[in-house]
């Protein structure tokens, strides 16, 4: 449980278009006068973004999926603490690009780690459980399409790794029905970001945001 303010999630393979919908949700609340962070992981921090360029550097093929595990750890421990935490403490909503579900599927199904990495990220998390989860569900294939040429160390990951990250979403979101709203990636920017406003908009209600 979070208390005070409110976070919000955004999950999805690669290529699934989260930062188009973060930025267009991030404007709805500055314009409905709600304070707002908008951050991301891995990075975030100055030593988280640090962290980033180690874990996503093509180049760092030698590293093995338990040192990734424990990076993404480390990047989490140190958001929680320096960004998340005291931003929700002055009641802001924060809007996290992934956070540990993206461990569990990349991680604890896709790398096979399972649950060592629920177990280290509890302390990593330092208890902050997301009070909405938005997935943009996407097909791996148009994901990763939709990436580009420039590919970083994850997303050079085979198919077959892309898919079990996508089992390992689905099975997240059947296992927290109440705090995973799944959407799907393929509709229009805009049908999106309407019931994507729709959810969260309930959601900041019960937690007594005032929202048109
Ligand atoms: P991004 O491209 O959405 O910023 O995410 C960076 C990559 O890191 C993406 O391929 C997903 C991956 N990732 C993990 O494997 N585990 C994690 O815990 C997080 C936060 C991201």
């Amino acid at each position: 449980m979070t208390g005070a303010g409110a976070f919000i999630t955004f999950e999805g393979g690669d290529g699934s278009g989260k930062s188009t919908q973060i930025k267009l949700l991030h404007d709805r609340l500055v314009a409905e006068n709600i304070g707002v962070v908008i951050t991301r992981e891995p990075g975030g921090t100055l030593i988280g973004e640090q962290i980033r360029k180690v874990i996503l550097d093509p180049q760092n093929i030698e590293m093995t999926s338990k040192t990734e595990m424990f990076l993404y750890a480390a990047a989490r421990a140190q958001i929680a603490d320096e960004v998340i935490w005291p931003a929700l403490r002055e009641g802001k909503v924060v809007i996290c690009d992934r956070f540990l579900d993206s461990s569990v599927a990349y991680q604890g199904v896709a790398r096979g780690l399972g649950r060592m990495v629920e177990e280290v990220n509890i302390p990593a998390a330092g208890g902050l459980v997301p009070d909405l989860t938005i997935y943009l569900k996407i097909e791996p294939d148009e994901g990763l399409d939709r990436t580009g040429n420039r590919k970083d160390r994850m997303e050079l990951q085979d198919i077959m790794y892309h898919r079990s990250v996508a089992e390992g979403y689905r099975m997240i979101a059947e296992r927290n029905p109440l705090r995973v709203k799944v959407l799907d990636a393929t509709e229009s920017i805009t049908l999106l970001r309407n019931k994507i406003w729709d959810t969260v908009a309930v959601r900041l209600a019960k937690k007594g945001y005032s929202v048109r």
